[in-house]
């Protein structure tokens, strides 16, 4: 079998010269059938059938007629619209796993981006406020579709657009010169968030105290030293509860550019607008007007008041593309700003930015938290007053991961730091139940149920990995990719999951493609499913074990075994978790 020249390759190669279709429709459209009974491969026909103009079951006869047995595929099986390839197992298993060995760490990986850039977005909260659950949310999925993206060999960039600019920084600058003595000492995100509501309240019904804000916002406008100097303090306050939670979570970026960082190069951007005559005034605000687009007016400066968040979008939009040239930029942002981005990404197109369609806005649904006593599920609004602080949820989660830890795995007298191993699994419990799940489906946040060592759970996944691990040390012996036979491998287990590590490159693709790194997470449940169904069966039928008595035997399931483990590792290490070795 040649190295490059894969079983499925050699499949889509024969169909390029059957059908009218393009190697890469095709590439897409081969799917694995979800048992093997139904083959190894399988093509729907129906865009054969289209392009054709013949019934899709006709199709997959006449492919069937004109097959031959070659490059590793014996049978070719029409099945209604569906024709079903059946491979050689032993040199599709020797295939498989010899390449798997080969690329280790980076078997799943792909050189598609060819230096493409991908720009992401992500995380992105707004100073002087605790950070958001969305924002959170935001952070997970970000960064882990950063990682899929760097393996699938573009250049990623990840920016933190972080929201310091506004009007409302003239309410806290003037609410902490009026109460800021008041403070014990430096003040917190909570303080500044107490201020500020503190001062939104009594300003409602004073007008002094309006004009006071106003003015104070002036003065940070024209860089007077004084109100730059509070703004910087509540920036760095903030930043330091951010970068708290970040590091918990091993989560990072390759730039901060803030909203402030625009300043400058909004009103050269304003001016174009209004020169163009995209921007209009309307009542005492400059907007674009989208009506013929179906979507309300993108509001760009309201009566004397500065630049709006919009704006500071569209700025840092062409910012980014002047920079990067990306061949996407991804907006991973709650769902409900998708009318803001529809906006903006119209808006840029209306300038002339062919780009425009590069813009991804990569949505999320919402993030709740089960409440302990009632059991519902809510969300924990910043704004509410009884809100749930996302520190202290992660400090509680992590004290149960502790308990969890010594409930479950017992760390006395083996060489392990329980400390250490609490974190990663409560990291690993967060982090895995906000990317398993769809993307805009909402997540519950639910210690109990994300702690759980048995159920979908990060957790779970980890623990599926150490003892994987734990096998290949208890073997005693390494892995031989050169004298392992996986043609021995013939339980139908085995079988099973040399399929589904033969999957893992194109579910990363798809993660991708879809800006769903779920679909990794939940290849990865599928996968530790798999295996544990094959390990459970090895506990029950000696002959079935993993460490038998036939020492050839032994060495093909060792090899399986650790093509498992690795695929393990490199799909959580994609999503931003850690796969210890031992637990
Ligand atoms: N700061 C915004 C918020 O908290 C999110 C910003 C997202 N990124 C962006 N380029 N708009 O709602």
């Amino acid at each position: 079998m040649a190295q490059n020249h894969s079983i499925r390759q050699h499949i889509i190669e024969w169909l390029t010269q059957q059908l009218p279709l393009e190697e890469e429709t095709l590439d897409d459209a081969l799917e694995t059938p979800p048992s093997p009974d139904m083959g190894d491969y399988a093509l729907p026909c129906f865009p054969a059938a289209k392009e054709l103009q013949k019934p899709p079951q006709q199709i997959a006869e006449e492919l069937s007629y004109n097959f031959r047995p070659a490059g590793g595929v014996e049978e070719a099986v029409a099945e209604g619209p569906y024709i079903n390839f059946h491979v050689d197992r032993a040199a599709f298993a020797e295939e498989v796993l010899s390449r798997v060995q080969r690329d280790g760490d980076t078997f799943g990986h792909a050189e598609l981006g060819q230096g493409r850039r991908v720009v992401i977005d992500y995380s992105s909260p707004n100073i002087a406020k605790h950070l958001g659950v969305h924002h959170l949310r935001s952070a997970i999925i970000g960064k882990a579709l950063y990682n899929i993206y760097s393996a699938l060999g573009f250049e990623c960039v990840g920016i933190n657009h972080l929201g310091d600019w506004g009007t409302g920084f003239g309410k806290l600058i003037a609410a902490y010169e009026r109460w800021g003595d008041e403070l014990d000492g430096e003040p917190g995100v909570s303080e500044l968030q107490e201020l500020y509501v503190r001062y939104s309240r009594q300003a409602e019904d004073d007008p002094e105290l309006q004009q006071e804000a106003r003015d104070a916002f002036r003065r940070l406008e024209q860089g007077e030293e004084d109100a730059v100097q509070l703004w910087e303090k509540f920036k760095e306050v903030s930043l330091t509860e951010f970068e708290r939670i970040y590091d918990i979570l091993g989560i990072d970026f390759d730039r901060y550019t803030p909203e402030s960082y625009y300043n400058d190069k909004i009103e050269p951007v304003l001016e174009r607008l209004k020169e163009s005559g995209l921007a209009r005034k309307s009542q005492d605000a400059l907007v674009i007007p989208l009506d013929e687009y179906d979507m309300p007016p993108l509001l760009l400066q309201k009566s004397d008041e500065g630049s709006l968040y919009a704006t500071r979008e569209l700025c840092a939009a062409e910012h980014r593309w002047d920079e990067y040239e990306f061949h996407k930029a991804l907006y991973v942002v709650g769902g409900e700003q998708q009318l803001h981005f529809q906006q903006v990404k119209k808006a840029l197109d209306l300038m002339g930015h062919d780009w425009a369609d590069r813009i991804v806005h990569v949505d999320f649904g919402l993030l709740k938290f089960k409440d302990p006593e009632t059991g519902e599920a809510r969300t924990g609004s910043t704004r509410s007053g009884d809100m749930l602080l996302l520190e202290d949820v992660l400090e509680s989660g992590m004290e149960e991961a502790r308990a969890k830890v010594r409930e479950n795995l017992d760390v006395t007298g083996r060489d392990l730091d329980e400390e250490d191993l609490a974190s990663t699994v409560g990291v690993s419990a967060i982090m895995f139940s906000d990317l398993s799940v769809r993307r805009h489906k909402d997540v519950i946040f639910d210690w109990d149920r994300m702690l759980d060592f048995e159920g979908d759970t990060g957790p779970y996944v980890q623990y599926a990995h150490a003892r994987l691990c734990s096998i290949l040390r208890k073997a005693g012996r390494d892995v031989n990719p050169e004298t392992a036979d996986p043609a021995l491998l013939e339980l139908p287990q085995e079988w099973s999951l040399v399929r589904k590590i033969e999957a893992f490159p194109s579910v990363v693709r798809k993660a991708a493609d879809t800006y769903e790194p779920s679909a990794i997470a939940n290849y990865l449940l599928d996968l530790c499913a798999k295996f544990s169904s094959y390990y459970s069966m090895g506990m029950k039928e000696d002959e079935k074990r993993v460490l038998c008595d036939d020492p050839d035997l032994e060495a093909a399931r060792l090899l399986l075994v650790d093509s498992v483990r690795n695929v393990i590792k490199n799909g959580l290490n994609l999503l931003g978790i850690e796969a210890p070795n031992r637990m």
